[in-house]
């Protein structure tokens, strides 16, 4: 097997210990030609061996395409709706939501942050204390004379706001089930969001109840973090039938606007192998961006400020810059 990594062995009959022939060459899948020294080094720039030097592969094991820089916009509106979805907590769907906002409000677009799980880790990650909260998202959904700017507090980072929840929002889910159009409550209120917004990103809770059938309502596309682990994939099935039955019944509008590894370790066999599993499965579903696993992002949150900011010119600040590039290539620019 290690000898498919050195396609010039093959070129010298004096090496008898070298396996000869283009079998060994070719059929080897992409992660596992790599030695371990050339994937610890740097898994993004290692070329694939025998194959042309310019092709530089992605993490994801595919060519990496060059992602435009975004151009500036001289105005806001209307907006992209994005559901941040995948029933699975702790997948990166908050530090997501979080990143990719502040990078896309790098570039200029003008952001909103939906917090939509009752447990306001958004909020808290952006620097909010729950119980301080005047008004939420709960007093949106449920009262029909509070209005969206009495709601929206700034983030902090300039460009982007947000939308605070609070443990609150786990009535709402309650009351909303004998409401008309209940799964329409969250796109009514969201509705005149979109025309001072470039961008609208609503964090949902880890389950596929009520308030993610409204967020996928409310949605344009969906984004799906998946950690980049064995059991990752379990569940996924579960979530593309949920958005399936949304886009038959309720939003014919909606599409996947990406699939985003998170937490990938190039390091290990492992993390090439789940990553390798993902593209076979979601094809150019997946974002070539990947997200590596630091504590840079926990160390973030306890800072109450997006990698962005807390660690501007760190990998992981950088990672959240080329996916919004290329979420801005992918469906908001194009
Ligand atoms: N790429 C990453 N590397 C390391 N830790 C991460 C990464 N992304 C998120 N985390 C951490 O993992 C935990 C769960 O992430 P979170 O975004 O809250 O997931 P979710 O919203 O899907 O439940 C948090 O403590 C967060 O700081
Ligand atoms: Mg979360």
């Amino acid at each position: 097997m290690g000898g498919a990594a050195r396609p010039a062995a093959s070129s010298k009959p004096s090496a008898p210990a070298v396996p000869t022939g283009d079998h060994d060459r070719v059929s080897e899948p992409i992660p596992f030609t790599r030695t371990e020294a050339s994937s610890a080094r740097d898994t993004v720039d290692a070329p694939l061996p025998g194959a042309p030097a310019e092709v530089k592969l992605g993490p994801t094991g595919r060519p990496m395409p060059v992602l435009p820089e975004p151009k500036p916009v001289s105005s806001h509106g209307p907006a992209r709706v994005i559901a941040m979805c995948n029933q699975k907590g702790g997948v990166g769907k908050t530090t997501t939501t979080i990143n990719l906002g502040a990078a896309l409000a790098e570039y200029g677009r003008k952001v909103l942050l939906v917090d939509f799980d009752p447990q306001g880790s958004l909020s808290v990650g952006l620097g909010l204390n729950p119980h301080d909260m005047e008004l939420s998202i709960y007093n949106l959904l449920m009262e029909r004379d509070v209005t969206l700017d009495e709601v929206v507090v700034p983030s902090g980072v300039p460009g982007m706001d947000l939308l605070p929840s609070n443990i609150d929002l786990s009535a709402a889910e309650v009351q909303l089930v004998h409401e008309v159009a209940r799964e329409q409550t969250l796109a009514r209120i969201l509705a005149p969001a979109g025309k001072d917004y470039d961008v609208i990103l609503i964090d949902c809770q880890p389950s596929l109840g009520l308030l993610t059938v409204n967020a996928l309502t409310a949605s344009d596309g969906v984004i799906v973090p998946l950690e980049c682990e064995y059991f990752a994939l379990r569940g996924v099935a579960l979530l593309k039938t949920t958005i399936d039955k949304v886009t038959e019944r309720l939003n014919p509008r909606l599409t996947i606007d990406g699939v985003l590894g998170t937490m990938y370790d190039g390091r290990t066999l492992h993390g090439r192998e789940v990553m390798e599993r993902l593209v076979q499965a979601w094809g150019d579903t997946v974002f070539h961006t990947v997200i590596r696993r630091t504590v840079k992002f926990s160390d973030s949150t306890v800072a109450g400020e997006p990698i962005t900011t807390y660690a501007g010119s760190s990998a992981g600040a950088e990672a959240y810059r080329q996916l919004a590039r290329e979420v801005l290539a992918r469906c908001l620019d194009g």
